[in-house]
């Protein structure tokens, strides 16, 4: 306790110098995030050092922290390694100090502490030197990003450039939003003294742009619909053990779980071992949401029942010769459209009550693999997985969530496609 609360005044202090307060203050900052078609990943763009340069991210909703690649062309005049043993090292959890036996660089420096990037799209973690340097993002109100609000000494950790494999293409590191006290959603709230709220509406086609919005609502998206209105709240779920690629024994998961206690596909309770939903003592089991997974990936029993179920309640149409990784396709002109995509059953998420479900339409359930054929977009996750559901991408976009940090929250919309409007239908013209 005593620990804690030390910690976090040397945060305050840390953090209050690396806003200029004759700047102006941002209520929430906005950053774009667009699907890339190759990888199936999201990414966003964050500005960066002195002077300013746009850097890519693939966003990992469960992600420690940020980490870019500093080996290859990382120029910047107000790059800072963290100095070993400092208050900065105790921040990000650092896992030690170290020296480099390489020209000084960014990226290389001695006496500094360390952290281990993960690139949880090849399961890879490598250690890198935690260092502050210059971010920018736009501040909104939100209808419109405004002026760049700039903390001058965002914490980040370096990584080599081999970690950047599997990733999309021009992408220099990840964005990782996990709830830990260095992830941008904590950091950047500490930094402006905005709540500790974030919220994700991910793009469902190549020509969209979607967003990350980091501070409260509203969120306007045209025709000027708050969506931040249209949300359904949820307990985020702490999981005793890291589900991370390497941590500190102890360490609770940093990802957000949710508390699923039922799945239906049509109004009716698809008969599942309910055990698998909930999180054992070895942090086993349970409901995650995941910008990793393209699709939502079921433990093997979960998804031959959900499969199943499924193919039921539509059994008058027949399935065309599935498409891999997929258990099931359909002839697109064999199911009917609706506003909010094919017309097939509704596949909910129960969560603490009868009336708290995130229901899953057609847009979100049904992924065209080619002009004419639709899959169930939802994968098999073998028979012993970590986490029994993970939420994955496909099932988000269009969706907007909110996370807080605070009250440990979920906020859900559901489609937008009901309320008429797409998570592409931000207005990035920017105001002054
Ligand atoms: C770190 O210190 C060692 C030993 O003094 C030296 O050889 C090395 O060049 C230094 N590295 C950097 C990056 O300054
Ligand atoms: C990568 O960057 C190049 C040059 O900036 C750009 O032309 C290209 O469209 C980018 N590719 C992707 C996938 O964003
Ligand atoms: C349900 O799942 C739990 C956890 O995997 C397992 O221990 C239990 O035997 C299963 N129950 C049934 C009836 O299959
Ligand atoms: C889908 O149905 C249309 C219209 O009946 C037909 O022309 C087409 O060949 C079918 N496609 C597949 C892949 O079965
Ligand atoms: C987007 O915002 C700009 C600046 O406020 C405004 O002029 C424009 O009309 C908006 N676009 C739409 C489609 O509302």
């Amino acid at each position: 306790m005593a620990m804690a609360s030390s910690l976090s005044i040397l945060l305050l202090l840390f953090l209050s110098f690396s806003f200029s307060s004759a700047a102006q203050r941002p209520k929430a900052l906005v950053a774009p995030v667009t699907k890339d078609f190759t990888t199936l990943q999201y990414l966003t763009v964050f500005s960066q050092r002195t002077p300013l340069i746009p850097i890519h991210l693939v966003v990992d909703l469960g992600g420690r922290h940020l980490w870019v690649d500093c080996d290859s062309n990382y120029i910047s005049s107000t790059y800072r390694p963290a100095p070993c043993r400092s208050a900065l090292c105790s921040l990000a959890d650092s896992d030690g100090c170290g020296d480099c036996f390489s020209p000084p660089r960014p990226g290389c420096n001695n006496n500094t502490c360390g952290v281990s990037p993960y690139n949880p799209f090849i399961s890879t973690s490598t250690s890198g030197e935690l260092a502050t340097d210059v971010l920018s993002l736009s501040s909104t109100t939100g209808s419109n990003p405004s002026f760049l609000a700039t903390a001058s000494k965002f914490l980040f950790s370096c990584a080599p450039s081999f970690l950047l494999r599997g990733l999309a293409s021009n992408s220099t590191g990840i964005a990782g939003l996990g709830k830990t006290r260095v992830a941008p959603p904590s950091q950047l709230s500490s930094i402006f003294s905005f709540k500790r709220k974030f919220a994700l509406c991910l793009p469902s086609s190549p020509s969209s742009t979607g967003l990350l919005f980091f501070g409260d609502g509203p969120y306007k998206l045209l025709p000027n619909i708050d969506a931040s209105q249209s949300l359904i709240y949820t307990r985020l779920i702490t999981n005793p053990v890291s589900t991370a690629g390497s941590f500190k024994q102890g360490e609770p998961s940093y990802e957000y779980f949710i508390g699923v206690t039922s799945i239906k596909v049509n109004d009716k309770v698809v008969p599942i071992n309910t055990t698998l939903l909930s999180i054992d003592d070895n942090g086993v089991g349970g409901t995650k949401i995941s910008t990793v997974n393209p699709y939502t990936v079921l433990e093997t029993s979960i998804y031959k029942a959900v499969l199943n179920a499924f193919t039921s309640a539509i059994s008058g149409i027949k399935p065309v010769k599935t498409v891999s990784p997929f258990g099931v396709c359909y002839n697109a002109s064999d199911l009917g459209s609706t506003r909010v995509g094919a017309a097939v059953p509704a596949i909910d998420l129960v969560l603490e009550s009868e009336s708290v479900y995130w229901r899953i339409f057609g847009a979100n359930s049904m992924v065209a693999v080619t002009e004419q054929v639709l899959c169930l977009a939802f994968v098999d996750g073998g028979e012993r997985p970590r986490t029994s559901v993970v939420v994955g991408g496909y099932q988000l976009e269009d969706n907007l969530l909110q996370f807080d940090l605070a009250t440990s929250r979920l906020g859900f919309s559901s489609s937008l496609l009901f309320r008429q409007t797409t998570c592409a239908n931000f207005n990035f013209t920017s105001v002054a």
